[in-house]
């Protein structure tokens, strides 16, 4: 049986739909430090630039994409040329690998909020960490487990599943982010922090920073994997879609940029050396909410924050496949999301256990998380990017015209998405490799 086609109940849930796919541990735990690394407001200007003038080409081609067909993300594809396919396939696959390493994080998460929720905290956290990650039971349990809160929501549905825990988890994170910021701007090292990461440093103006700033562009937006097109296919007819892209970018980056005001002014209170990724969110951080004096309050909400990122880029992710098995295979949505949850659950064990019993187990010298991570984030999304603007760009008849309009902008829009963005993209996908 086939569910009927569903639409977003109003224009806001669309944007907050997927501002919630966009905002996710990259802006978190990846966006600042970057910044901060790589010459700060310098570094922050050219992100700007960067998304707004050249992501947004292949973040409109989703949007639009998804408006014009009203198609999962395999159908589309199919009805653009049936030679194209295997476009729609691979977005599948590279949508279906992500969630098998970024679950197992939201799985370390879960654990996390147990601690900080019964106050039983470890003296050590680096030690805690890598003894509690390469355990075999546990982190499995915890990702399934997680795996299984994400899954309740597209198996609900869009406007009773996703849209719901959109509306009800995005301001919820905004408020707690909120509330951190102001927390950590109190603190001795906000001064500090705040030059770390804003300082500008001409110093660092360079290929390899400009490549690290698109590579980040990307991956925060979510684009390269059907996603916002899926979540494109289900808005309003009169929806505007460079106007959407751009409040979806302007939030994503406020996001950002506020996550670092959250992060820093702790990190330099404390004097430990900055980082990124889960050292900084499951070692330094917890660490140092662990001495302050409301320890449990705070460690609670920061991993709250991480928990309401990571599960709605989940959603997002799940959402896709489950609506292209939906509809390809022409089943019901519940038993595409079971089809999808247990595929995610038998790619996810390794994963987790990569970490403890399978972490001398490799395949091109990396663990198989890692593995899933560069090959989906470094290959996958670039070329899928690519390939989007290629199609959209060459191969449908009056796209640009369709998307962007006659204007002026829109000849530049064309201009962009035919030569320029493909260049850029083919460049980032060599260097990448
Ligand atoms: N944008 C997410 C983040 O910043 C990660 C992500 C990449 C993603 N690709 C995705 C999320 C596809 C949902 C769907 O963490």
């Amino acid at each position: 049986m086939q569910d009927k086609r569903p639409e977003w109940s109003s224009h806001l849930s669309f944007i907050i739909a997927t501002v919630g796919s966009a905002v996710g541990l990259g802006n978190i735990w990846r966006f600042p430090y970057i910044m901060g690394k790589n010459g700060g407001a310098v570094f922050l200007f050219t992100y700007l630039l960067l998304i707004a003038f050249i992501c947004i080409i292949p973040l409109c081609c989703e949007l639009g994409l998804g408006k014009l067909y009203k198609k999962n993300v395999i159908n589309t594809f199919e009805i653009i040329s049936p030679k194209y396919k295997w476009v729609g396939w691979l977005c599948i696959i590279t949508v279906t690998l992500i969630p098998c390493f970024y679950f197992v994080v939201g799985g370390w998460i879960l654990n996390y909020i147990w601690i900080f929720l019964t106050n039983e905290l470890p003296v050590n956290f680096a030690n805690y960490f890598s003894s509690f990650s390469s355990q075999i039971f546990m982190p499995c349990f915890l990702t399934i487990l997680f795996l299984i809160m994400t899954a309740i929501f597209p198996f609900r549905g869009v406007n009773k599943g996703i849209e719901k825990a959109n509306n009800l988890m995005m301001p919820l994170f905004a408020l707690m982010l909120l509330i951190l910021a102001i927390f950590a701007l109190t603190l001795p090292g906000a001064k500090e922090g705040l030059l770390f990461m804003f300082k500008p440093d001409f110093s660092h103006f360079d290929k390899t920073m400009i490549l690290t700033a698109l590579g980040q562009a990307l991956f925060t937006l979510s684009i390269g994997m059907g996603t916002i097109l899926t979540y494109g296919s289900y808005m309003k007819e009169n929806t505007n879609i460079v106007k959407s892209a751009y409040t979806l970018i302007i939030c994503d980056t406020i996001i950002a940029v506020t996550a670092g005001i959250m992060i820093f002014p702790i990190v330099f209170s404390f004097g430990v050396e900055p980082s990124a990724g889960a050292s900084l969110a499951f070692i330094s951080m917890p660490q140092m909410f662990s001495e302050l004096p409301f320890a449990s309050f705070f460690g609670l909400i920061f991993f709250a924050l991480l928990f309401f990122a990571s599960i709605t880029s989940g959603i997002s992710m799940m959402e896709t496949t489950v609506a292209a098995f939906t509809d390809k295979f022409k089943i019901s949505r519940k038993k595409s999301t079971v089809i999808t949850t247990a595929v995610i659950a038998l790619i996810s064990i390794p994963a987790s256990l990569s970490f403890g019993v399978l972490s001398n187990f490799k395949v091109f010298d990396k663990t198989v998380f890692d593995l899933l991570d560069y090959t989906t984030s470094n290959i996958f999304l670039p070329f899928n990017t690519l390939i989007i603007c290629l199609i959209a760009g060459w191969s449908i008849p009056y796209f640009w015209k369709k998307i962007f309009g006659e204007s002026f902008f829109g000849v530049v829009f064309n201009i962009l998405l035919k030569f320029i963005v493909p260049i850029i993209l083919i460049f980032v996908l060599v260097t990448g490799i």
